[in-house]
């Protein structure tokens, strides 16, 4: 991982200043606009930045790029949330939601920025989640704040519990607890070498900030171990398996491959 710096601009100087003391990083205080504070840091690794209408992660060595943002009603993300659209995205499939008798419980080991979480609830799951990297769960916390004052988002995140932490503990805990999920599902970054694979410029600022999740093999025992009716890895097309796991079906989508692990 590479590291980050922590932007805050002056108007939001006391919650940037608190949200530098959870991540243990430094605020430094810029005024709009922000894209001559981030030509000011050496071009290697990522900077957050809290600007007046959101948080947002740029990387350091593009500072004319987009940031990576979690806007829930914006863009793609807005597209993909109608309920009859989720219904046909692959990873709703893989699931197993569209042939469930009753509302599915989800558990996303590997929530990132909430895309398939939120895809997953707009076709009806409940998802329980649960993510390890501060900076990302930063983030996620900043578009589920704003999108919390939209009332047309208020079903959607009535479906979403997320959660701060490592969903191997998080994960023990809930089947500690009986309260197994349906589902579990796992999406960890898959190690591109080559960097012409990595096609959005943005995506360069989340790998370093959340590295290669090298210990990703890890998820799918406790995955099985926990989840009662299936298991759903996705992985890039042609990737080799997770875990060294036997798929019983896949699914294949656009850019994306989806193991099915099935438990009944
Ligand atoms: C490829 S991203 C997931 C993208 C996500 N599916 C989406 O739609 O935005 C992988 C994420 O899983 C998280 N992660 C990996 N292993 C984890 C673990 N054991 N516990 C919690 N989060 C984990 C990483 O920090 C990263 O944010």
């Amino acid at each position: 991982m590479t590291p980050c710096v922590l932007l805050v601009c002056r108007a939001r100087e006391a919650e940037g200043r608190a949200l530098g003391e959870r991540l243990g990083l430094a605020a430094t205080l810029f005024d709009p606009p922000l894209k001559p504070c981030l030509k000011a840091f050496p071009p290697e690794g990522a900077a957050l930045a809290l600007e007046p209408d959101g948080l947002g992660l740029y990387a350091l060595d593009l500072p004319g790029s987009g940031a990576v943002r979690v806007d829930l009603e914006a863009g793609a993300m807005g597209w993909r949330l109608g309920a009859d659209r989720a219904r046909h995205e692959t990873v709703v499939k893989a699931c197993g939601l569209l042939k469930a008798k009753t509302p599915l419980t989800i558990f996303d080991a590997t929530p990132g920025l909430l895309r398939d979480a939120c895809v997953l609830a707009a076709a009806g799951a409940r998802v329980v989640m649960a993510e390890r990297a501060p900076v990302v769960a930063a983030l996620v916390e900043d578009g589920l704040h704003r999108a919390a004052a939209l009332a047309e988002l208020q079903p959607l995140l009535a479906l979403l519990d997320y959660r701060q932490g490592d969903s191997l503990q998080v994960l023990a805990a809930l089947a500690a607890a009986g309260q197994r999920p349906d589902v579990v599902y796992l999406d960890p970054m898959f190690p591109h070498r080559d960097k012409s694979a990595l096609v959005k410029k943005e995506m360069r600022a989340f790998r370093a900030v959340v590295g290669d999740d090298g210990d990703a093999d890890a998820l799918l025992p406790a995955a099985l171990l926990a989840a009662t009716k299936r298991v759903v890895v996705k992985r890039p097309r042609g990737a080799p398996l997770l875990g060294g796991g036997t798929p019983g079906l896949v699914f294949e989508g656009k850019s994306a491959r989806f193991d099915v692990y099935l438990l009944q």
